[in-house]
């Protein structure tokens, strides 16, 4: 299962709430965590293999050195309603598996109020903080169609421009199976 790279469409669809019947579900959120989990990531959303349904996956453990919030926290993301709650805004790196050899600083609140169902539709609500509350709103923006680099300041963006393009042209070097842009044929 390959991940769709910037660039491509799919990336940049809202994508929809999933049903309960929704077939092989549990086979799709087992295949995500080892797409992710192959490509050292802590987040995948389901347009990052190309499909665009609400379903978001998270180990956040590997973080949790520094940011204690993540500790055992893997947990599979069906059609998450968030919301940001008041807070300072927070400036740290964000990386992407979908824009590989990248990482730039995104400002963001890091305080939020998260309700998601999980794997067998059991609804869960809570306040999340920190790191953790990034990744879930990093991923949550993919649901949307928005990629992390659209929240970068004006000059950085100029400035990683090539670079995005070289992405979006099929020239860039991956350790994980990736897709690229569909006029590429890569
Ligand atoms: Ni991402």
């Amino acid at each position: 299962m390959p991940v769709y790279l910037y660039g491509h469409p799919v990336l940049r669809k809202k994508s929809l709430p999933i049903e309960a019947d929704y077939p092989d579900l549990k086979q799709l959120v087992a295949d995500m965590f080892d797409v992710m989990y192959e490509s050292e990531g802590v987040g995948l959303a389901a347009p990052q293999i190309g499909k665009n349904i609400r379903l978001i996956v998270i180990d956040a453990d590997p973080a949790a050195e520094h940011n204690p919030e993540c500790k055992d926290r893997k947990m599979a993301l069906i059609n998450p309603e968030l919301t940001v709650l008041d807070g300072e805004p927070v400036t740290r790196d964000e990386g992407c598996l979908s824009v590989p050899g990248l990482s730039e600083p995104v400002t963001r609140v890091e305080h939020i109020h998260l309700k998601w169902l999980d794997e067998d539709f059991n609804a869960h609500e809570e306040e999340m903080t920190g790191f953790l509350s990034r990744i879930v709103q990093h991923e949550f923006d993919h649901l949307e169609g928005i990629l992390y680099v659209d929240r970068i300041n004006i000059l950085r963006k100029q400035f990683i421009r090539k670079k995005l393009a070289n992405i979006a042209e099929g020239r860039t070097r991956c350790s994980y199976p990736v897709k690229y842009a569909p006029h590429h044929g890569k």
